[in-house]
């Protein structure tokens, strides 16, 4: 087998990393210090230009004004978190709510489980960390005052004006006797709307310091000092530390849950004993075997195991695993939050965690789960603890539908897992009275029940109306798929039926470029608004189509392809209705709801190489350098896009089909549960210019499909032999992809 030539135990995947990718050219990622996938820390700096929103702290230009311990990565929306933050200064600090920020030295470096600044002021800070801890450690120019300040009050600020902005709200801060700091902050608000949260901290330095001080104060200087605790109202809050020496490492803890958690985060991950060389060895290790050692190439080629490899890191900053974490309540399930959000996420994202981390996808299902039962709905999104926003539909319910399809069993609760989509599907949520959208709620849910429980559609009361009965449709089929899996007979077909509903908002006579039939605006009396099929108004939070236009929202009921091909008036018009979105420039690759469009070729026969040639257009918009992301990296999704199209499959989340595409490397293994592997070759072709696919074999069979199962290539592992080749050939006469929901037509 083309595989003999892998050196598979020691490899180190970790040399292919770029931690900078998709860090600049609004992809958001965050380029600090994670230790190991699903990590509670992040650590790393928190960066300040001008009025630029920095999403993960970082941006490649400004001022550093601190190296904080929690992040988001690829987020849109606003940012969040950067708590937990100190800041290196030389001399003494007169004022230490005063502007510390420095610019950089030289440009900032990054690889798995380190992370290393050199400010200005000749400070430099390297960083690695632990799940629930993180080491900084300063080396400062000889002979300057060596200081450290610690703001609680610290958090990245938004200045999009949205309302959206974090707000620090009070905390607490002590020394004791045995040389450790302690207390919390509590935020507020943020993208989600959050009421009040607190983080635990607890640091230690390796040496001790020649003055400790608290400080307190609304600004522009503290109104008071104390040498032993404050404890804050609103008012701004934190300590400052002089040291006689000039290299100096800080270790902190943190918890969602009190300080003694901190601490013993603390001692348990980053004792004194332990140095920075070997938490940074820990993290690569890490990474390596659960995530990196996964995928395996045949490849020599850097630039691609470099796009390969970055794009997995990008996978799986967040969700966070925060077992153990949980404020809100206690229970022996597991927790993750960092949910950012499931929007962006169930299109491709989930079905590849769950490929390369099943243990954690069982874990996050069941924590999907957990949080219904104590707090009443299952997140779309999910920070600092609390629910929120909702952009579309509950699409927690295409996930679980995805996990129960593929045969995601061991400790979930499926009975407890269908509820919580029944809760979703049947219980109004309570109107958070959002600004951006006053007509139901964006905490969690669907806020546009009621009208589609009563006409099977969603008028303009609502927002969002048209892309939400569009997702709906979708979430009601992922209950369609569970209950039907469960036995319940009569849920299954009341909810297939439901699945259907995107079809009331079709308007047969909307028109554009020589195509009819679009989803539109429908009101209560039934009738049809007018509707520019290439126009979504502001496409946003109070418009009817949200992020995107008719067009693509008019491609997006994947559960029931069969009547879209019919609404289109059949296979040659559903085949140029795809083509329209490149000719009249609607496809943006960076935005979730065409992620599938592309592929939809698949579901004609003979066309499947249109699929392939827009795979390869899309493959050419990444790198793996800062730049290298068509968009928001969105949690993941982004990356994990890419990385759909370099196996050459593309999965249609809720169902078991996987519509096939062309593999970029002569030979890939993907490592599945219990040894299993998926072994993927391409023969007489490459990447670049000989890439339609000539015939295939599935498990030493031939094939003539464009799609295959769960079942027959994951299940109990498999393989894909290739033959790829430099033109088109009709390869692709056997059965069409399914279109569960299309029976009735
Ligand atoms: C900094 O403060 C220390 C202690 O208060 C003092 O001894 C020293 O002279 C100060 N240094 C400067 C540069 O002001
Ligand atoms: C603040 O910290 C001190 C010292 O740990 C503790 O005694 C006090 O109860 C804390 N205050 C609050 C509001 O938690
Ligand atoms: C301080 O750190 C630097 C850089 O890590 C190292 O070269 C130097 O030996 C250290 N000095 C002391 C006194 O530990
Ligand atoms: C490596 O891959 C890149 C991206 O696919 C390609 O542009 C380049 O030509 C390849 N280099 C070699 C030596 O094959
Ligand atoms: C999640 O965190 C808990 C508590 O730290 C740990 O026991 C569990 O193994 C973690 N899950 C994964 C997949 O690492
Ligand atoms: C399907 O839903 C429609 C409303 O959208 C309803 O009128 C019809 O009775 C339902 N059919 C079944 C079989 O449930
Ligand atoms: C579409 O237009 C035709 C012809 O004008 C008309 O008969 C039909 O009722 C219209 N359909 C809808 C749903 O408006
Ligand atoms: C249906 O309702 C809309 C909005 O209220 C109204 O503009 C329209 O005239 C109504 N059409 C009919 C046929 O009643
Ligand atoms: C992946 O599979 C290969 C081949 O079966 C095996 O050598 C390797 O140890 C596996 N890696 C992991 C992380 O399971």
């Amino acid at each position: 087998m083309a595989l003999g030539g892998f050196a598979r135990a020691a490899m180190d995947y970790t040399q292919h990393v770029n931690v900078f990718q998709g860090t600049t050219n609004g992809g958001n990622r965050f380029p600090g210090v994670i230790a190991a996938p699903f990590a509670m820390v992040k650590l790393g700096p928190d960066v300040q230009k001008g009025n630029t929103d920095a999403y993960s702290g970082y941006l490649p230009e400004g001022n550093v004004n601190g190296f904080s311990l929690m992040h988001e990565s690829g987020t849109g929306g606003a940012p969040k978190y950067g708590v937990v933050s100190q800041m290196p200064v030389t001399g003494n600090v007169t004022n230490p709510l005063s502007d510390l920020s420095q610019p950089r030295a030289s440009a900032d470096q990054g690889s798995i489980g380190y992370y290393k600044s050199s400010l200005a002021s000749g400070v430099a800070v390297e960083l690695a960390a632990t799940e629930h801890a993180g080491l900084l450690q300063y080396t400062f120019p000889s002979g300057s005052t060596q200081s450290i300040v610690v703001d609680v009050s610290h958090v990245l600020p938004s200045f999009r004006g949205l309302g959206w902005e974090q707000h620090y709200s009070g905390g607490n801060f002590s020394f004791f006797s045995d040389g450790h700091y302690e207390g919390f902050g509590t935020y507020n608000n943020g993208w989600n709307l959050s009421p009040d949260w607190n983080v635990y901290f607890c640091g230690r330095f390796n040496q001790k310091p020649t003055v400790s001080k608290t400080f307190l104060g609304t600004g522009p200087t503290p109104a008071s000092y104390d040498t032993t605790s404050f404890v804050s109202g609103t008012q701004r809050l934190g300590g400052v530390f002089v040291f006689s020496e000039s290299n100096i490492t800080s270790r902190v803890g943190i918890s969602y849950v009190s300080t003694t958690k901190a601490c013993q985060n603390l001692g348990d991950e980053i004792p004194e004993s332990r140095n920075l060389q070997e938490l940074v060895e820990n993290a690569k290790s890490k990474w390596n075997s659960d995530v990196f050692s996964k995928i395996q190439v045949s490849s020599t080629n850097d630039t691609e195991l470099q796009l390969l490899y970055s794009s997995l890191l990008g996978m799986f900053m967040i969700p966070s695993n925060l077992s153990g974490e949980n404020p809100g309540w206690s229970s022996s399930e597991p927790y993750y939050s960092d949910i950012f959000t499931f929007w962006d996420t169930h299109r491709c994202h989930t079905s590849l965690f769950h490929i390369v981390e099943p243990v954690a996808y069982e874990e996050f299902i069941r924590a999907l789960i957990d949080i219904w039962r104590h707090d009443g709905f299952m997140p779309d999104a999910r920070s600092s603890n609390f629910n929120g926003r909702v952009q579309g539909g509950s699409n927690a319910d295409n996930v679980l539908a995805d996990a129960y399809v593929k045969g995601v069993r061991g400790a979930i609760n499926w009975e407890d897992g269908y509820s919580a989509m029944l809760t979703d599907a049947e219980k109004v949520p309570p109107n958070n009275n959002d600004p951006k959208a006053p007509d139901s709620s964006t905490k969690e849910g669907r806020g546009a029940l009621p009208d589609w429980l009563k006409y099977g559609w969603i008028t303009p009361k609502f927002t969002r109306a048209v892309s939400r009965a569009v997702e709906y449709s979708t979430n009601d089929f992922g209950l369609y798929q569970v209950a039907k899996g469960l036995g319940k007979k009569a849920d299954a077909e009341k909810y297939l039926n439901r699945s259907r509903n995107w079809r009331h908002h079709w308007n047969p006579n909307a028109t554009s470029n020589g195509h009819s039939g679009f989803v539109v605006p429908r009101q209560a009396n039934g009738s049809f608004a007018p509707q520019d099929p290439l126009s979504c108004g502001g496409c946003y939070w109070g418009d009817a189509y949200y992020e995107d236009n008719p067009w693509v929202y008019s491609l997006n009921a994947l559960h029931d392809i069969a009547t879209l091909k019919k609404y289109s008036s059949g296979d040659s018009k559903f085949v140029d209705r795809v083509d329209k979105l490149w000719d009249l420039k609607i496809f943006n690759a960076g935005n979730e709801p065409s992620f599938t469009s592309p592929y939809l070729y698949n579901f004609v026969k003979g066309e499947q190489y249109r699929s392939v040639e827009r795979s390869r257009q899309i493959g050419r918009l990444y790198n793996s350098g800062p730049g290298g992301l068509p968009g928001n990296s969105d949690a993941g999704a982004m990356e994990s896009n890419i990385l759909w199209q370099m196996i050459g499959l593309w999965p249609m989340t809720g169902q078991t089909t996987f519509l096939i595409l062309s593999p970029w490397f002569p030979s890939m293994t993907i490592n599945l549960s219990n040894g299993k592997t998926l072994e993927i070759t391409t023969k007489g072709g490459n990447k670049d210019t000989a890439f339609y696919v000539q015939s295939l074999k599935v498990n030493g069979e031939p094939w003539t499909k464009s799609w295959v199962t769960w079942e027959d290539i994951f299940a109990n592992g498999g393989t894909m032999d290739f033959v790829l080749g430099e033109s088109a050939a009709e390869w692709n006469t056997g059965e069409l992809p399914p279109s569960p929901a299309s029976g009735d037509q």
